[in-house]
Formats: C-alpha cells, sequence, structure tokens
C-alpha cells in the first residue's frame, strides 16, 4: 500500500476529494494530512474523514528534518500539496526526490511564483484578459510554481467571467483531473 500525505493551508476540499478517491483502494491511500495553520478548515475535514492531521509552524516547515522525521515515521511514499503555500525546502525535497506534487489553478508559467495563490491567480486571469484558465499539475523544484509538468487542463475564460466563476470552472477540472493524476504518477514511480 503507498501512503500519501497530502499539504493543506486552508479549505482542503482538493485534500478530501483525494481522500475519498482513494478510499477503499488496496493500492493507495492518504494516510497524513499537514496544515501550516491551526485555523486551517482541512483539519475539520481531516477529522470528518478519520485520517491523522498535524500542524506544523512556517519555522518548523521551513527547517524540515521534523517534518521529515514525521513522513518517515508514518512511511509516507509520496506528498501532494494540495493548497499549500509555503515555499518547499530543499532538505524536503532531497528526502522526497520526484515525490512532491503541486496543484496551480492557471496554465503555468502564466500567473505563478510566489504570492500567487487561490482567488489572486483568478484575479491575474481576468485582469489580463486571457481567454482561457486551467490547472497545472507538476513535481515541484526548490522554486515556487516550477519543476516537471505532468499534467494541463482548460477551461474557457468569458469576457463576463468574474475572477469566482474562473474559481469555479478551475476547481471543477481540480476535481476531476488531480486525484487520477495522482494516481497515475504513484503507477509510474516504481
Ligand atoms: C486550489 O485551487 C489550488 O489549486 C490552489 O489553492 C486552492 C486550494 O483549494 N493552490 C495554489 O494557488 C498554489 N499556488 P482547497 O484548499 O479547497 O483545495
Amino acid at each position: 500500500m503507498k501512503k500519501i500525505a497530502i499539504l493543506a493551508s486552508g479549505s482542503g476540499s482538493n485534500a478530501e476529494n483525494i481522500a475519498n478517491y482513494f478510499k477503499g483502494s488496496d493500492y493507495a491511500q492518504v494516510s497524513f494530512i499537514i496544515a501550516n495553520n491551526p485555523q486551517a478548515y482541512v483539519l475539520e475535514r481531516a477529522k470528518k474523514l478519520g485520517i491523522e492531521a498535524a500542524v506544523v509552524s512556517k519555522a518548523e516547515f521551513m527547517e524540515a528534518e521534523g517534518v521529515i522525521a514525521m513522513l518517515r515515521e508514518r512511511d509516507i511514499d509520496f506528498v501532494v500539496l494540495a493548497g499549500f503555500l509555503l515555499l518547499v525546502p530543499q532538505k524536503l525535497i532531497a528526502a522526497y526526490p520526484g515525490r512532491i506534487v503541486n496543484i496551480h489553478p492557471a496554465l503555468l508559467p502564466k500567473h505563478g511564483g510566489k504570492g500567487m495563490y487561490g482567488d489572486r491567480v483568478h484575479k491575474a486571469v481576468v485582469e489580463s484578459g486571457d481567454t482561457e484558465s486551467g490547472i497545472t499539475i507538476h513535481i515541484i523544484d526548490e522554486h515556487y510554481d516550477k519543476g516537471t509538468t505532468c499534467f494541463q487542463a482548460k477551461c474557457p475564460v468569458l469576457s463576463t467571467d468574474t475572477p469566482d466563476d474562473v474559481a469555479a470552472k478551475v476547481h471543477a477540472l481540480e476535481y476531476e483531473h488531480f486525484p487520477r493524476v495522482i494516481d497515475e504518477i504513484l503507477h509510474n514511480l516504481d
């Protein structure tokens, strides 16, 4: 059984969707959730799902050793960033080479980088007059929203769309594709 840890900073709707996708699978499961904010709603979702969760401070996360120990103690094979807003330190990337995946709610390399998350991304898409947006799923490196792209999906952006309209379309793509792409990456790991 492959064990997945999810790192999230906020609501955690993707975390819940991924956990439900793997529920009952004898191949992989979400067995641990880490939040960097004690108020993050993802912690409520973890409780409801019966998945162990932990909160780490930004300082602890950036220091990395403690988080690596937590992941290793739980035999975690693969790490998913689902709405996680901190930059992943090099030590953690080195501990899980090619095994940390992120989702970004736009078509990278557009609208990525430090400070570009959630609604800020959708606002930037609308303000740029883009006619399409979408999702990018990528194996991370030590830079924000860089690394190896595994998958992109697009949705149209109408001239009348608000950032909330774009967010709704992008979330639909995330829920449809992210768990399936994680499943595929896991199958290709070994
Ligand atoms: C998702 O749309 C995800 O793509 C985005 O945050 C949202 C989290 O929603 N991530 C980023 O912007 C990372 N730069 P959720 O907490 O409901 O899953």
